[in-house]
């Protein structure tokens, strides 16, 4: 049996499918509350309780032959505490947020995950996305999309120079489901980005492009973003992007793929590619 949490998020809604289509039970954690049917239509089973308690995780997990946690990293002390002994593999999700020198909560938070993951002696597999878009509502690159539609005008905190390596979810799921299957890389992290990166302004040009809108993009000082998040912070206001985000705008995201390559059989698409499996439909 194939146990899943995380299952009914974005990344879930792509890899279920594939993964019932096995030959192989499904049991998916979900909380109490959350709306399943779309996991129950397809053939999974549903197992309700949050990864807040550890006796719903035990229960959901226990008897699973392997595990992919797609929930937080954060929830990755309850998932180890939860397998039973007879797991065979144990693939987590992190982020390559990991590697973000802004020091912040969200990064802490999957500094914190990871920890855990690697002091464990379990048959583990991390896998690290970078920022992930795909058809629907991704919150990354649909976003930019609706936004370049409704406008046409996009301010760019910072020179837009910097690199970005988004990766499509059909590739992330590819590199999940190897990573449950290919024998011998127990306690292997793997790095799931984008083909190749590309700077911010590139990136802009090519979501335009793939939509049919030049995109007009204004480049704003990123002192004078922070001083006005500062503002707007001051008058209680809630102005869409945070001083983090915008600080990460401004590093280099760029990763090396080649282990995924390597071992997991990994072929990203290239960004282009990626945005005209969605855009050119
Ligand atoms: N999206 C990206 O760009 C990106 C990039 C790098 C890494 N990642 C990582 O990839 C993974 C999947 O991302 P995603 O975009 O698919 O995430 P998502 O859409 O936000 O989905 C999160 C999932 O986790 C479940 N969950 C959250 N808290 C839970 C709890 N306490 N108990 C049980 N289930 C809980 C949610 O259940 P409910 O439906 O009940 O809320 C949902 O199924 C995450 O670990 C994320 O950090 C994502």
């Amino acid at each position: 049996m194939i146990a899943v949490t995380g299952a009914t998020g974005y990344m879930g809604s792509f890899l279920l499918p594939r993964l019932v289509a096995r030959d192989e039970a499904v049991r998916c954690l979900v909380r109490p509350g959350t709306d399943a049917a779309a996991l129950v239509r397809i053939g999974a089973e549903i197992a309700r309780g949050d990864l807040e308690e550890p006796a719903a995780v035990a229960a959901a997990l226990r008897d699973a032959r392997v595990v992919l946690h797609l929930a937080h990293i954060r929830y990755a002390p309850a998932v180890l505490a939860g397998v039973g002994a007879g797991v065979e593999r144990l693939v987590l999700v992190s982020s390559l947020r990991r590697f973000s020198r802004v020091a912040d909560a969200s990064v802490a938070a999957v500094t914190a995950g990871e920890d855990a993951v690697l002091a464990s002696a379990l048959p583990w597999v991390l896998v690290r996305p970078s920022m992930i878009y795909g058809p629907g509502d991704d919150r990354n690159i649909s976003r930019l999309a609706a936004r370049l539609r409704r406008r046409g005008t996009l301010p760019i905190p910072g020179s837009g120079r910097h690199l970005h390596q988004p990766v499509h979810v059909d590739d992330v799921v590819a590199g999940l489901l190897a990573a449950a299957e290919v024998q011998g890389i127990e306690g292997c992290s793997y790095a799931l980005a984008g083909a190749a990166p590309l700077t911010y302004d590139e990136l802009v040009d090519a979501v335009g492009a793939a939509i049919g809108v030049v995109p007009r993009k204004i480049h704003l000082p990123v002192w004078l973003v922070l001083w006005g998040l500062a503002i707007a912070d001051w008058f209680g206001l809630e102005p869409g992007i945070g001083r983090s985000q915008v600080l990460r705008l401004q590093e280099e995201k760029e990763y090396s793929i080649a282990a995924a390559q390597g071992d997991l059989g990994y072929a990203p698409l290239a960004f282009a590619a990626g945005l005209a499996r969605i855009y050119g439909e």
